[in-house]
């Protein structure tokens, strides 16, 4: 039986009816709801995905407001562009699109982002949050998995969960939401011996590698839910860590590149931008 599509497009238009409203109930109570962009250097990967997350903001009645930076600009004016971002009582939600230009120190800029208004959940406070299992800001890309297993009804308590990658932004992350699910959890990388090995016995793959179509059928159990968080340009086009076609004979639930994760981690940026708007204006 082929595999049931894990839709983020068609989740994430579900989750901004919901969202619209509670923006709309932050406008009439006379809060706009504001969200500032820093991007630095002109990286069209990153201007793409700043368009993006503008246009959903957008869409929402959220106002963005983006600030850009020339690709040599010191660390010393980023670090003080963030302060005064931060500062700014408009702002709800900040975020630095990543990576950051060659030469600067990606750790000590987001250090400058206040964990309050930290959407991205980039703040090592709002990490060690999620580490000890207390209450802060999610990282958007793995929380935008949980909500599309969650929203397709994938079990996971006393599964085993195999995260391909081991990135501060996704794997990691990933990695621990799994386990306060109950999930047994595996983090693959680059240096596993024998990643096929690994992945045949996931219950749930997330594959989270940056390597074009890395993951293929006969690397999944079968029935499996394989989540493809891989967003490559091979030859001008977006192609995911998983094979589409050989992994969606065999699996059980998978989700397309594009139109699954992509845009469930916009939808859980606006949701963050909105929980932060909604603790600031709470009395
Ligand atoms: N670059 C790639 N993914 C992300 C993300 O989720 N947030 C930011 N700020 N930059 C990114």
């Amino acid at each position: 039986m082929a595999a049931v599509r894990m839709d983020g497009k068609a989740l994430a238009e579900k989750l901004a009816e919901g969202q619209k409203k509670r923006v709309a109930a932050l406008t009439a109570a006379g809060k706009t709801v504001t969200l500032a962009v820093v991007l630095a250097g002109d990286d069209p990967a990153s201007q793409v995905y700043v368009r993006n997350k503008e246009k959903a903001c957008a869409a929402l009645g959220i106002r963005s407001r983006s600030v850009t930076l020339p690709a040599d600009v010191s660390q010393e004016t980023l670090e003080r562009t963030l302060d005064e971002v931060c500062r700014d009582d408009e702002v709800d939600g900040v975020l630095l699109q990543l990576p950051l230009p060659g030469g600067l120190n990606e750790r000590a800029a987001l250090a400058h982002v206040t964990p309050e208004k930290d959407v991205d959940g980039f703040h090592l406070l709002n990490g060690g949050a999620l580490l000890a299992g207390e209450k802060g800001t999610e990282p958007c890309t793995p929380k935008g998995v949980m909500a599309l297993l969650h929203a397709y009804g994938v079990p996971l308590d006393g599964r085993h969960a195999v995260v391909v990658g081991r990135s501060n932004i996704v794997g990691k992350p990933m990695a621990l939401m799994l386990l306060r699910e109950n999930c047994t959890v595996t983090v693959c990388h680059s240096r596993t011996p024998d990643l096929a090995a690994m992945t045949r016995q996931a219950d749930v793959l997330v594959a989270a590698a940056g390597r074009p179509r890395l993951i293929r059928g006969d690397m999944v159990k079968p029935g499996a839910a394989v989540v493809d968080v891989g967003m490559n340009r091979v030859d001008g086009r977006l192609c995911g860590d998983v094979d589409y076609d050989s992994v969606s004979a065999a699996a059980g639930w998978i989700s397309p590149v594009p139109g699954g994760v992509g845009k469930m981690t916009v939808a859980m940026l606006m949701e963050n931008v909105i929980l932060a708007a909604e603790k600031r204006a709470a009395p």
